[in-house]
């Protein structure tokens, strides 16, 4: 069996933080495939051409983790043809030897379908707007909680919303809602998942 985990849940539910841990304790790649949407964005252009000619030297920008990026990268992923650019990249890391773990909005359900384990990490989205504005500064963050939480359920809406690859969890996903979970139990819980579907 290949060893490949889907990663899926909105900004903010955590499955960065479970990714990479994850990986780490499992001994498997990682990609953060919304990378390669915020590197689309980030670099400008006509997306299509962008994310065609996108190289792996381009996910290292220390610009992509900006909200600008985020919001950027969430309206160039609504455009197929950017999508289906960034199909081959995921599916190549995806095949690497050793195995991998991908994390995105449609890892279950579009680029890894036959994953053995699928995760969909989510919280509430006042709890994953406050994780944003502690993250910021907490009261002296740039922004009020208020509006970093209309951000979040404006991105929701749309990566939920869009017609080609919506983000939603697929039938075999396990749904982990990390909303009442500190780090080191959400991280305990989807290792205890993982393993079981993957024998481990
Ligand atoms: O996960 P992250 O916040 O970096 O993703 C930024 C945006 O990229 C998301 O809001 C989503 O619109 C898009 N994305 C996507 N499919 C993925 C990963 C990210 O559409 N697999």
């Amino acid at each position: 069996m290949r060893l490949t985990v889907a990663i899926d849940g909105p900004a903010g539910a955590g499955k960065g933080t479970i990714a990479r841990a994850l990986a780490a304790r499992l001994g498997l790649g990682h990609l953060d495939t919304g990378l390669l949407y915020r590197a689309v964005g980030a670099l400008g252009g006509d997306p299509v051409a962008t994310a065609r000619a996108l190289r792996p030297e381009d996910l290292t920008r220390d610009d992509l983790r900006s909200a600008a990026a985020g919001e950027a990268a969430s309206r160039v992923a609504a455009i197929p043809e950017v999508r289906a650019a960034l199909l081959a990249f995921q599916h190549d890391f995806a095949r690497r030897d050793g195995g991998a773990i991908l994390d995105g909005r449609d890892i279950g359900t579009v680029i890894c379908p036959d994953a053995p384990a699928k995760l969909f990490v989510t919280a509430r989205p006042e709890i994953r707007a406050r994780r944003r504005w502690l993250e910021l500064g907490g009261d002296t963050a740039p922004e009020p909680f208020e509006a970093i939480l209309e951000q979040v359920r404006a991105r929701d809406a749309r990566d939920e919303t869009r017609a080609d690859a919506p983000l939603r969890p697929a039938d075999d996903a396990v749904v982990l809602d990390t909303s009442d979970l500190d780090p080191d139990t959400a991280i305990a819980r989807a290792e205890s998942i993982v393993r079981t579907r993957l024998g481990l």
